[in-house]
């Protein structure tokens, strides 16, 4: 099966990602963390945990990004095993190739999204060996047109494993949005922080997920699961509580058709919460870009002022 979508990818592009594959042997770890020409912030979006709504966040993070705020906005899809953009999306089909050689991103609700799911069979569930996870994600890092953006944001595979580790350590990331869920434990927001503190990239904060419940019938609000939980661990592992989503099952069914949320009913209060997520990460991006901390490779040379 490994062998027979390896064949099937290297039919598709074997220009593409014979160089890639080359580069990351070669690169090994001591590497030196990379960013993207044209591309002004990189941010993962993580947690400890599967299932807690990663991609959703991401997807409707990157939505509100691009039409509430106003930014050139990108989306990778870095989940090779399964991954969820191109239904969340509504996207399919090839990308073409450039002069360049780098594959042009597909584009829907004003975000340019790249994922495995564009160049592999819908249904075959991809059973990937570690090099050629790599070689995968260097790939879509490197040798795909994203430029210009803002930002660039990740939507991360589950866990925290070598593609996670790989992606942290060889991009330059600005930083790391945290999703956890009320149910959650303190432990596994703690495991999605700690290897991007190992590797050095800054954590923006935390984001509750199903925090609240809005009824999908009636639209009644209750909080099942209390309040203050998503604040308390963020003071324990020291970060922010970048918002707060709610539990709507309208949330669901617009990823599941492709048509999410933040795009599709921009006036629900669901929308408005992916929205206050969005302003406040713009915000910490452009502060950190002021010169705060973790972002001291970004900086150029130090101005000189004449008198
Ligand atoms: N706030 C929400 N309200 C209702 N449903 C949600 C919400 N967030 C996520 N979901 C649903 O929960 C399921 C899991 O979400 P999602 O795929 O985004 O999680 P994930 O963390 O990316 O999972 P994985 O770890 O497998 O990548 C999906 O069916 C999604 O539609
Ligand atoms: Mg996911
Ligand atoms: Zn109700």
């Amino acid at each position: 099966m490994a062998a027979l979508l390896r064949r099937s990818l290297l039919e598709e592009c074997p220009r593409l990602l014979l160089p890639a594959l080359a580069r990351s042997y070669a690169a090994g770890p001591g590497a030196a963390r990379l960013g993207i020409p044209g591309v002004q912030h990189i941010i993962a979006v993580a947690s400890g945990k599967g299932g807690v709504g990663k991609s959703t966040t991401a997807v409707n993070l990157a939505v509100a990004l691009a039409q509430r705020l106003g930014l050139r906005v990108g989306l990778l899809d870095a989940d090779v095993y399964g991954p969820s953009i191109p239904r969340m999306m509504c996207l399919s089909g090839k990308p073409r190739v450039d002069e360049d050689e780098k594959m042009i991103p597909l584009i829907n609700h004003g975000v340019a999204c790249m994922s495995m799911g564009f160049l592999m069979e819908e249904d075959v569930a991809a059973v990937w060996r570690g090099p050629m996870v790599m070689s995968a994600l260097e790939t879509f890092m490197h040798r795909v047109r994203w430029a210009p953006l803002d930002v660039l944001v990740i939507d991360m595979p589950p866990g925290t494993g070598d593609a996670q580790l790989s992606i942290s350590q060889r991009l330059r990331l600005s930083g790391a949005v945290i999703v956890s869920t009320p149910q959650a434990t303190l432990l596994d927001a703690r495991r999605g922080c700690t290897m991007f503190r190992k590797v050095n990239v800054p954590i923006l904060g935390i984001v509750e997920n199903m925090s609240w419940f809005i009824c999908g019938a009636c639209g009644h609000e209750s909080h099942p699961f209390g309040s203050g939980g998503a604040e308390k661990a963020a003071a324990d592992l020291d970060m922010e509580v970048l918002g707060k989503i709610p539990l709507n099952i309208a949330i669901r069914e617009t990823s599941d058709v492709g048509a999410p949320i933040v795009a599709t009913q921009p006036d629900s209060s669901a929308a408005a919460a992916y929205v206050s997520v969005a302003e406040r990460v713009w915000q910490k991006l452009q502060q950190a870009e002021g010169g705060g901390e973790g972002q001291g490779q970004r900086h150029g040379p130090p101005k000189i002022v004449m008198e």
